[in-house]
């Protein structure tokens, strides 16, 4: 069993899944020990009190540089005894400070098939290229933007019905389904090492 810490900025639903899917058996492998916040007012701190899952807001603000901010949640992790980190929407470049601490043990999900549509909004880039197909990707966090090793990729086929809502909705309903499952082989397969 590893201990992770998820990563949230917004609104949490890969966070609730990810918990939802454990509670029910669903996935294992892992253990949730909290969730990390870098804003105050972000959703998946509401998900967190209902599913009665230990946050933390750590928020850059309070800190005079971004290295200071890692290191207090690097302190938080310590304590935790967090072995791995699981980004679900945290919005925020990570940095040395916390990449040279959790080397290869950073995971996070982009909603395109990278390297397409790298950055902050694949979806909508995605959208607005009017391609026929993109996609989610499961990767491990290295010092590019969204150029990590690949864990797990899908694709999804672009219907020309839908607007951007729609493309947005099928993302979520692929990503629900698989991250839960993608750690779960993950931490499974490292069991067996
Ligand atoms: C997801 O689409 C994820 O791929 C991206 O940020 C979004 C987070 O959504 N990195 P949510 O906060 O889990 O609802």
């Amino acid at each position: 069993m590893v201990n992770i810490a998820i990563f949230a900025s917004g609104s949490g639903s890969n966070f609730e899944r990810i918990v939802r899917a454990k509670m029910s058996g669903e996935a294992d492998g892992y253990i949730i020990k909290l969730l990390i916040v870098d804003k105050e007012d972000a959703f998946a701190v509401e998900r967190a009190k209902m599913l009665g899952v230990k946050y933390r807001v750590v928020n850059p603000k309070d800190f005079i540089s971004k290295k200071e901010f890692e290191l207090n949640i690097i302190e938080i992790l310590k304590q935790e005894i967090v072995d791995y980190i699981v980004l679900a929407g945290y919005m925020r470049i990570i940095s040395s400070t916390l990449l040279n601490e959790y080397t290869h043990k950073i995971i996070n999900i982009h909603p395109a098939y990278l390297p397409e549509f790298p950055g902050k909004d694949g979806i909508k880039d995605a959208f607005d290229a009017k391609v026929k197909q993109t996609g989610i990707t499961i990767h491990f966090v290295d010092n590019g933007i969204d150029t990590g090793e690949i864990i797990y990729q899908e694709r999804l086929k672009i219907d020309s019905n839908w607007n951007l809502n729609d493309l947005r909705k099928e993302i979520h309903n692929i990503e629900h389904k698989i991250y839960p499952i993608v750690l779960t082989r993950l931490f499974k397969k490292g069991e067996n090492r």
